[in-house]
This record gives structure tokens, C-alpha cells and sequence, in this order.
């Protein structure tokens, strides 16, 4: 039941659950991929098992999908739907101009597409997430796995003329393993503990040929949700520049985790 959540779900919860707030009937969705995003997609599973809630989502992971299909929701693929609504995702850093830092989980590149294939994008996070300049979350950068060591020296050497404080680099591991995205590809995360200019660091990588995209987000997301333990929220709309406050109620009856 969502009444017994402990602070750390119950803050990603509220948030979820006041993300969902912003979805319309009929309308063509992101569904972002991690822990809180797992939230959103119960919420709103919720509404279209019990709302009749109709609508379509495209997932940014495997996992998300299978997901989404499990609570009931309409899983289409970005190229039958083409343009979204609305994408809600988590992030892994938010800064005071919502430029994030995403990719924790892996799935960077399919949630880049679809955030920037939709008209708004809303995150959801806990307060935690939140950081005055981006970079002390390790920026993941998704290569080809061909030449990846080539590439990953080649990033080396970019950062050397970049402002930032670390420059350490490593290859995500799965066990053993390189982890491998829904794509196939590899990812290294970079060890930057602050990036002075995101915008510049994040043309830098991307101009190297082994590399497929990086996790900054930038001027991308329109709204951020902030969940708390005590199961209020906060409400930041960078567009419009209003922050807005609540208490979301949280019903004994709220079961996500019973999907007849
Ligand atoms: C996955 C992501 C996630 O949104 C990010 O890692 C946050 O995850 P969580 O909600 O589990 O903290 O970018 O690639």
C-alpha cells in the first residue's frame, strides 16, 4: 500500500503522483525510465485501470515498457507516435535552471530523444538531486562499443581544455562485464565533480566520433516536481518562474502494486 511507503519511496511517490496531475486525456506521453519514473508509470497505470485514463506512452527503456504494459498502459514506439505531450522522467542532478545530469540508469539515450521529441518535460526527484552547479553526479556518456578505448582516450583529452574539477574516467560495469544500454553501446562515466559550462562541455563530447550522446540535459525540462518524505511537494516552473507548494494526500486505498 502507498500509506506504508518509507521517506525515500514515499518522496518519490508524492512526486509522481503530482507529475501525473499534468496528464490529459488522450495524450501521447515519455515515460522516463528508474526508480521514481517506476512511480509515474504505477500512477498512471492507476488512472487508466481505474480513471479510464486514455493514453499513449512511449517507454525510454525495456524496462519501462514491459512496465508500463504490466499497470495497463498503450505502449507505442516513438516512430508511430512521432512528436509527444509530455515526457515525465527522474533525473539524477538538477541545477536552478533545471539543467540536469541524466543517464544513472543507463537509458540516456532513447530519454534524450523522447524528452526532446515532446512539448514539455517534467522531472520528478527528491531534494537530495538538487545541486547548485552540475557534476558531482558522474556525467555518463554513451559510446560505440567499437574503439571504445580510443574514444574514451579522446574524451580524455577534451576535458584537459574543459572547466572542470575532476577528469577521471571509467567504463560502466555490469558484473564483469561493460554494461550494455538497450542500444548495445557502452558507457563512461565521467568523473567532473563540477562543470563550469555544460553547454560547451556537452558540444565538446559530442563531437567525437565514438560517442553517441552524454547526459546533460540542457534547456530541456519545463518543470521539476520535488518529492519530500513528509509527503509534500514542490513545484518549480521554470517558464513562468512560479513555485508552488502542496501536501499530497496519500488514500489507504492508493495500491499500486495490485494491478486487477
Ligand atoms: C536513467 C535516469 C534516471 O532518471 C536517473 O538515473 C534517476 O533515477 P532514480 O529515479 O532511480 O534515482 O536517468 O537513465
Amino acid at each position: 500500500m502507498a500509506a506504508d511507503l518509507n521517506p525515500i519511496d514515499k518522496a518519490k511517490y508524492v512526486a509522481a503522483k503530482r507529475a501525473v496531475d499534468f496528464v490529459e486525456d488522450g495524450m501521447r506521453l515519455g515515460l522516463g525510465t528508474g526508480s521514481t519514473a517506476a512511480w509515474m508509470v504505477r500512477c498512471l497505470g492507476e488512472m487508466v485501470r481505474e480513471d479510464g485514463l486514455q493514453v499513449t506512452g512511449v517507454a525510454t527503456s525495456t524496462r519501462t515498457a514491459e512496465l508500463a504494459r504490466e499497470v495497463g498502459i498503450t505502449v507505442k514506439t516513438l516512430d508511430e507516435v512521432k512528436w509527444l505531450d509530455l515526457t515525465i522522467d527522474g533525473a539524477d542532478e538538477f541545477d536552478p535552471n533545471l539543467n540536469l545530469i541524466k543517464g544513472g540508469g543507463g537509458a540516456l539515450l532513447q530519454e534524450k530523444i523522447v524528452a526532446t521529441a515532446s512539448d514539455q518535460m517534467i522531472v520528478i526527484a527528491e531534494p537530495a538531486k538538487e545541486v547548485t552547479g552540475l557534476g558531482a553526479f558522474p556525467l555518463p556518456v554513451e559510446v560505440i562499443p567499437f574503439g571504445w578505448q580510443t574514444t574514451k582516450a579522446l574524451i580524455e583529452e577534451v576535458l584537459v581544455n574543459l572547466d572542470v574539477l575532476g577528469r577521471s574516467t571509467s567504463l560502466r560495469l555490469s558484473g564483469e562485464e561493460p554494461y550494455r544500454t538497450d542500444e548495445g553501446n557502452f558507457i563512461i562515466d565521467l568523473h567532473l565533480k563540477r562543470i563550469a559550462n555544460p553547454q560547451q562541455a556537452s558540444l565538446v563530447l559530442n563531437q567525437i566520433p565514438g560517442v553517441v550522446e552524454n547526459g546533460l540535459f540542457l534547456d530541456i525540462c519545463d518543470i521539476i516536481v520535488i518529492g519530500n518524505g513528509d509527503g509534500t511537494v514542490e513545484v518549480r516552473n521554470i517558464n513562468d518562474g512560479t513555485v508552488e507548494r502542496e501536501k499530497i494526500e496519500i488514500l489507504e486505498g492508493d495500491n499500486l502494486f495490485n494491478l486487477s
